[in-house]
C-alpha cells in the first residue's frame, strides 16, 4: 500500500512546496497568552512533519525568535547523516518594515534585513521573501519591491512574494516589473474577502495564493463544539474571534461546526481537515499555512490528503456561509483602516520587541 505523504505543488518554475505549510507565528515571543511553548516538543514535531512531507515552513523577520529557531533546526538537519537534509525543506520568511520607519526604508534597510534573515536562518539564499507594507499612504512600496528584485538578482532571494496586499497595490508592484509568485492572505470560512478582488486578479496575473487563518487559530476544531463562549488562549484566537463576531456570529459558528463534523465523519477525518480541504480546493490556492505550536497534530494532519470533498458537500458549506454576513472590503483593508481591527496588531515589532534589553 502506498504511504500517505503531504501533497506538493510548484509555486514557481522549479520551486515546489508542500500544500500545507508549517506556520511558525505560534512560536514567536508573546503569541501565547496562556500555556508557554515547549520548544523541544516543537522540534520533535518539526522532524515528524518533514518526514511526512510537510517540508515547507512559514516565518517572518518580525516573528521574534523564530528565524533563529528555524536556523537551529536547519543545523540539526545538516548534522544528521540520515533522513531529510536542509535542502529538503523550504523556509518562507517575510520582510515587514515597521510602520514608524516606512518613510525611511531604502535599499540599505532592505538589504540589511535580508542579510539578517540569511544569518538567522543559516541559509545562503532565502527561498521566498513575502513583502508587507503597513500604510499605502506612505510612498515607497513599489521601490522597496524593486529593491527586493535587486537582491534576488544577486542570488540572496530565490522568489519574491507579498503578504496582506490588496489587489490594486499588488498590481502596481507587478506592473513595475517585480515577478511576484505568491500572495499570502487571510482566507477561511470566516473570512472570504479574497474572493472579491484578489482571487480574480491572481487568475489574471498567474499569482498563487498562500492562505492563513484556515483553522482560525484552532477555532475550527471539534473541541469547540457545543461551547457557549470561549476565552482566547493566544493572539491568533483574539484576532479570529473578532472576525467570527463580524461574520457568522456564535450561533452560525456552532451550526458550521456541526455541518463540518457530519462531513468529516462521512470521510473518517476531523472537522479541521474538512475546513482545510475546502480552502485548498478554491481557485488559485497553492497552500494553506497551519500554525504549529506542539507535536500533537503531526499525524492527524496527513489526513487532509486522504479524501476529497464532493461537490454537494462543498455546496452545503458555501450555502451555510452565505446565510451570514461577510467581512467587507479588499484583503487587509479593515486591518489598515478600522480602529477595532488595527488596535490588536503590532506594527512596530522590530523597534519595540526585537531589540536586546538595554543595560540599566
Ligand atoms: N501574513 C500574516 O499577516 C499572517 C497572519 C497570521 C498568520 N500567518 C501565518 O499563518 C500561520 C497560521 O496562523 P493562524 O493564526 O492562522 O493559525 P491557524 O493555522 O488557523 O491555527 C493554528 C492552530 O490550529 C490548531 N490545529 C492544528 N491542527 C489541528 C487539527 N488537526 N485539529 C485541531 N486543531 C488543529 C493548533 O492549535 P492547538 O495546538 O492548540 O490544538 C494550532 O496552533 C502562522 O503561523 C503564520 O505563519 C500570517
Amino acid at each position: 500500500m502506498e504511504t500517505l505523504t503531504a501533497q506538493h505543488i510548484e509555486l514557481a518554475p522549479g520551486y515546489s512546496i508542500s500544500r500545507v505549510i508549517n506556520g511558525c507565528w505560534q512560536l514567536s515571543q508573546g503569541h501565547a497568552l496562556k500555556a508557554p511553548v515547549d520548544f523541544d516538543d516543537v522540534c520533535y514535531g518539526f522532524h515528524g512533519l518533514v518526514e511526512r512531507g510537510f517540508t515547507t515552513f512559514d516565518c517572518g523577520d518580525i516573528y521574534t525568535g523564530v528565524e533563529e529557531f528555524l536556523g537551529s533546526f536547519v543545523d540539526e538537519l545538516k548534522a544528521s547523516s540520515e533522513g531529510p537534509g536542509p535542502d529538503d525543506i523550504q523556509i518562507h520568511t517575510k520582510y515587514v518594515p515597521d510602520l514608524d520607519i516606512l518613510a525611511q526604508v531604502d535599499y540599505a534597510h532592505t538589504s540589511s534585513i535580508i542579510e539578517r534573515s540569511l544569518t538567522r536562518l543559516h541559509r545562503e539564499a532565502l527561498d521566498l521573501v513575502q513583502f508587507h507594507w503597513w500604510d499605502y499612504s506612505v510612498p515607497g512600496y513599489v521601490e522597496t519591491a524593486l529593491n527586493l528584485l535587486k537582491l534576488k538578482e544577486q542570488g540572496k532571494i530565490r522568489n519574491i512574494g507579498v503578504t496582506n496586499f490588496d489587489a490594486p497595490h499588488l498590481k502596481e508592484i507587478v506592473d513595475a516589473g517585480v515577478p511576484v509568485v505568491s500572495c499570502q492572505s487571510q482566507f477561511s470560512m470566516f473570512d472570504r474577502r479574497p474572493q472579491y478582488r484578489l482571487i480574480p486578479y491572481f487568475l489574471e496575473a498567474g499569482i498563487k495564493h498562500v492562505c492563513y487563518g484556515t483553522l482560525s487559530g484552532g477555532l475550527l476544531s471539534e473541541r469547540m463544539m457545543g461551547l457557549a463562549s470561549f476565552d482566547p488562549e493566544n493572539r491568533s484566537q483574539v484576532k479570529y474571534m473578532q472576525v467570527l463576531e463580524d461574520s457568522l456570529g456564535w450561533n452560525g459558528y456552532q451550526r458550521l461546526l456541526t455541518l463540518l463534523k457530519d462531513i468529516a465523519d462521512a470521510h473518517g477525518v476531523q472537522l479541521s481537515h474538512v475546513a482545510t480541504r475546502y480552502i485548498l480546493d478554491q481557485p488559485t490556492v497553492a497552500a494553506t499555512i497551519i500554525g504549529v505550536r506542539n507535536s500533537k497534530h503531526v499525524d492527524d494532519n496527513l489526513k487532509i490528503f486522504s479524501f476529497d470533498l464532493t461537490p454537494a458537500e462543498k455546496d452545503s458549506i458555501t450555502a451555510l456561509l452565505d446565510e451570514y454576513p461577510r467581512l467587507e472590503g479588499d484583503c487587509y483593508t479593515l486591518e489598515r483602516e478600522s480602529p477595532r481591527y488595527k488596535g490588536i496588531i503590532h506594527m512596530n515589532v522590530d523597534a519595540t520587541e526585537q531589540q536586546p534589553p538595554q543595560a540599566s
